[in-house]
């Protein structure tokens, strides 16, 4: 007789998927993001090291090289297996790569001193080529580089081309190779993810095999290999990746294998203690004293992550003393997502722009022991809410705004002297260092200051004044800075209670108007520039983006900002009311 098998459930399907689709990591954050715009058409992707040996690739049915900070005539500068082009597998280079590709296979590579940073228009050819089917003629693409494809390697055609840049789409598709000098994986890229789609599907004809959807059945198999017979301590923050990491630890493992503890270091948000106190299954531990101290005096912003980072693992220790959680019977459990271990230098050759608090040397031991769980390491954020609506967990906990974990205070910004502000004929130049990210590596400059809330004009700025990484747009106070200068200042309990009272009113305005469901993110920044009554700034940070690789600055509604305005200069302590107009790249989306 002929017996019917039950349906699996559908995430079955998706289990242990090999990569089809593997991206060389040439040294940038972009590597991530493609693979992530890979699995998002439904193709699992990996990310490996740029030289690894052709053959541990060879199972993959596509590479592809990533972009890069680096030059292919920097010494020690990123390479690929030049195997990888005569094995017949196809592949695909992106910025870094087209240039690797070209430079690896014998054309020539130009060092360009100029660059090109932003939005630019491709011209593409039509051809019959599988990788540009359906894609030629005129579009807006996104660029980040200096160097340019000056010769073609033989066997090669040039389909694209920008005002800057004569050489952007090279094929020689008899041997299924390709590249592209502008970045296919940011949305900016109006087309970029057909031509992904074209490359996964057309050239390397791959299957569908991952839903990002369906992947909480799968890590919670994951938490219950790693842990063992062990429970799991974990820190929660309120936002939304450590609760929902915290929430599939306990749906793994069970309540009570399962402690969470929410640490209020004096940095946290308005009323945030009070939301997560209403959370089941998490004590508040109160540190306020211990983190302000160790803060007090400290002016720059690297150090400010390490000392809010090692202070995490010293209340972490305390606790973990006081309860006895890390005998044998316990594990740390984290919330870290890909965008933290990129941006940490903790992928193969990412630059180190910024070291995330849940990457200090305390927790790197413990990742060493393996006797850490971080269960959404390789998810986006868009992933990480994805699979919390797979949880159900409530949609306002998932809509909640990333919130960085050092808190207010890298965005509470000090100044080691006074210092005036500089008139130049493009603005003023505010010496308030922010930190950037150009050709993905760490930029850290001052800001230049414009009378007009102008974004043309900010991005024309942007890329012609050198010196600077950020253009801001007085919106209220004395113009044009009028008696402002930067005075010296640290994070003291008062500054931070100025920002936070300014952070709950722009919130709260924000949230009325309906804006802050029109963007990704609100930072609002203290800056130490005002008048001896009233010595600081308040900046507005309100930004777009889908992942927080990339992000653009939005502009509000002129009611909005004024009634924002109006609010903000009453309150005490406060001269002058900025916007932030800069994009990312090449500012950050926090400004330390
Ligand atoms: P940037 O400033 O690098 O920010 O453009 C990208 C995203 O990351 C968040 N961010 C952090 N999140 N710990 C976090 O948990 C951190 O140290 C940290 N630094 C930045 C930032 O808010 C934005 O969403």
């Amino acid at each position: 007789m002929h017996r019917r098998r039950a349906a699996l459930p559908r995430y079955h399907r998706y289990l242990n998927p090999q990569a089809q689709i593997l991206i060389l990591d040439a040294g940038g954050q972009y590597c991530h993001l493609i693979a992530r715009k890979v699995r998002d058409l439904g193709v699992y992707s990996e990310v490996r090291a740029s030289e690894t040996p052709a053959e541990e690739l060879g199972a993959a049915k596509g590479i592809i090289i990533s972009g890069g900070p680096s030059s292919v005539y920097d010494p020690g500068s990123p390479t690929v297996d030049p195997a990888i082009f005569t094995r017949g597998q196809a592949v695909l280079g992106i910025c870094y790569g087209q240039q690797l590709m070209a430079h690896v296979l014998g054309g020539g590579v130009q060092k360009g001193d100029k660059g090109e940073f932003g939005l630019a228009t491709l011209d593409l050819e039509a051809t019959a080529d599988p990788l540009f089917a359906g894609l030629g003629g005129r579009q807006q693409v996104w660029m980040s580089h200096r160097d340019l494809v000056a010769g073609l390697p033989e066997g090669f055609v040039n389909v694209g081309r920008t005002d800057t840049c004569p050489v952007a789409a090279i094929a020689a598709p008899a041997r299924r190779l390709y590249a592209v000098q502008f970045h296919p994986e940011v949305v900016h890229t109006t087309r970029g993810k057909q031509l992904l789609a074209n490359f996964v599907f057309r050239v390397c004809q791959c299957e569908k095999d991952w839903d990002a959807s369906h992947r909480a059945p799968l890590i919670e198999q994951e938490i219950r290999e790693a842990a063992g017979k062990r429970n799991v301590f974990f820190f929660v923050s309120g936002g939304v990746d450590s609760t929902v990491a915290f929430a599939l630890c306990t749906r793994a493992l069970g309540n009570s294998r399962v402690r969470g503890v929410y640490v209020d270091t004096g940095l946290m948000r308005e009323g945030e203690t009070d939301f997560v106190r209403r959370m089941p299954g998490i004590t508040v531990e109160c540190a306020q004293e211990q983190f302000l101290a160790a803060l007090e005096g400290v002016t720059d912003p690297e150090r400010k992550r390490h000392i809010i980072g090692e202070e995490f693992v010293r209340v972490q220790e305390r606790v973990i003393e006081a309860r006895r959680l890390l005998d044998e019977q316990w594990i740390l459990g984290q919330g870290t997502i890909y965008p933290d271990t990129i941006e940490s230098g903790g992928t193969a050759k990412a630059a180190l722009i910024k070291t995330h608090h849940n990457r200090v040397a305390g927790i790197q031991k413990l990742i060493e022991e393996g006797r850490i769980v971080e269960p959404l390491k390789s998810l986006y954020k868009d992933e990480v809410r994805a699979v919390g609506r797979e949880l159900a967990l409530p949609a306002d906990l998932l809509d909640r705004h990333p919130f960085p974990g050092p808190g207010l205070a890298i965005r509470c910004l000090c100044s080691d002297v006074d210092a005036p502000v500089r008139d130049t004929a493009d603005g003023c130049v505010i010496p308030v260092h922010s930190v950037g990210v150009q050709g993905d590596s760490r930029s850290y400059a001052p800001v230049l200051a414009i009378g007009q809330l102008d974004p043309a004009r900010a991005t024309e700025l942007i890329n012609r004044v050198s010196g600077v990484n950020r253009v801001i747009a007085s919106v209220a106070g004395p113009a044009p800075l009028t008696g402002m200068q930067v005075s010296a200042s640290s994070l003291t309990p008062a500054r931070l209670a100025r920002l936070r009272t300014a952070d709950a009113t722009v919130r709260r305005l924000s949230h009325e108007a309906g804006f802050d469901r029109r963007i990704w993110q609100f930072p609002v920044v203290l800056i130490p520039l005002g008048t001896a009554d009233s010595p600081d700034s308040i900046v507005l940070r309100p930004i777009d983006s889908v992942d927080g690789m990339t992000a653009q600055s939005v502009v509000m509604e002129p009611a909005l900002l004024e009634r924002i305005s109006k609010e903000l200069l009453g309150q005490e302590g406060i001269a002058g009311v900025f916007y932030d107009l800069t994009h990312k790249p090449p500012a950050t989306i926090e400004w330390e």
